[in-house]
């Protein structure tokens, strides 16, 4: 009898030990944000959801940035049937990062009617998205990461300026290591040929961490940190277009595996969330797990940080460029 209860209590710790390290890190920072104004781009699904709820319960004001409004007007309903928030406290409204003027007008309407942003979360993303022009020319995986958020961000830096704090935080992924130099130049210089879906993505979340480095640098005299937050492995719809889980029969049979593997989108949050809390003001940084990581050495690269930033901006006309300076 005493060996099944021991046996019970190892399986039991280990099960648990094995639980809590892939759950990832924990936020847990008590900060409360009441009134403050944050941006979250794709709030409507997966990480984003999580997070605009989480960010709710600590009073923050909601601009909940969907590309399907209607998705965005259900999620402030049950924002506000949660009682964390009032109906005047949370904001939809249409982006569509496919389209640069969409982005624009987005970026318009929330210079006219509010005074200040406190934070932008630019975590909108598609994953192994079928290869596909936006009516802007490029790459759908490429822009809704990288470009979009890049324009997004340029656009929004007078209004960020003008909080007393103010944080940029752009959503990446550890898919970024799986990019070198050569992929990053072949994908960015080609929109319209065929590569590989997954380097296309692992290339837009390279181009997120080397914005967020050389922004850093450009923004180091002003009020506004920019950082970057990888999620993990994070149980939602974006695997939709990943062909061993757009399976259903594949999909079902992975879930026990999945539900100890792969983070819930509340536990995905928390990097994101610890990122925009935390008292530590570094900048051009990358988060993993609520702690300062270090990202692939081409990441970290200074020269090409700098020399990736020039490129996006002849690669967009050359439109940013005062905006970007302290
Ligand atoms: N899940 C993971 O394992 C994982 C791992 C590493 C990094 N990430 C990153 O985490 C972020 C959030 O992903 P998620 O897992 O929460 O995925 P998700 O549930 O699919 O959410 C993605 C969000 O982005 C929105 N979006 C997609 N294309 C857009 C566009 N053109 N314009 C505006 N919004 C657009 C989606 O809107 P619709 O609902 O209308 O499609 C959705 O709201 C992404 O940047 C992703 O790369 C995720």
């Amino acid at each position: 009898m005493w060996k099944l209860v021991i046996g019970g209590i190892v399986i039991g710790t280990v099960s648990y030990g094995v639980i809590k390290y892939f759950a990832g890190g924990v936020c847990n920072c008590k900060a409360r944000l009441d009134g403050l104004v944050i941006i979250i781009t794709g709030a409507n699904s997966g990480i984003g959801k999580a997070l605009s709820k989480e960010l709710a319960k600590r009073g923050a004001t909601l601009i909940l940035a969907c590309r399907d409004i209607q998705k965005g007007i259900d999620l402030k309903q049950e924002i506000i049937n949660s009682g964390y928030l009032n109906v005047f406290q949370i904001y939809v409204k249409s982006l569509d990062l496919n389209s640069f003027d969409s982005i624009y007008k987005f970026s318009q309407s929330i210079n006219e009617e509010f005074h200040e942003i406190y934070a932008l979360v630019n975590n909108a993303g598609v994953f192994y998205h079928p290869q596909k022009l936006t009516k802007d020319k490029f790459d759908v995986t490429y822009q809704t990461n990288y470009l979009g958020p890049f324009i997004l961000t340029h656009y929004l830096l007078k209004i960020l300026k003008r909080s007393e704090h103010s944080r940029i935080i752009n959503v990446t992924s550890e898919a970024h290591r799986n990019v070198n130099v050569y992929d990053l130049k072949a994908v960015s210089n080609c929109q319209a040929e065929f590569r590989s879906h997954f380097t296309a993505y692992g290339v837009s979340k390279l181009g997120v961490l080397l914005f967020t480095k050389e922004l850093a640098k450009k923004l180091k005299c002003t009020n506004i940190i920019v950082n970057a937050a990888n999620p993990g492995n994070v149980e939602t719809p974006i695997y939709r277009n990943f062909p061993p889980l757009s399976n259903p029969w594949l999909f079902a049979l992975q879930w026990p595996i999945r539900k100890i593997v792969v983070k819930s989108p509340i536990q995905g949050a928390q990097t994101i969330l610890h990122s925009l809390l935390t008292s530590n003001r570094s900048t051009g940084q990358y988060y993993s797990d609520c702690k300062l990581c270090l990202p692939s050495p081409i990441a970290l690269d200074d020269h090409l940080s700098r020399e990736y930033y020039e490129f996006t901006l002849e690669l967009l006309g050359n439109k940013f460029l005062t905006e970007s300076e302290c």
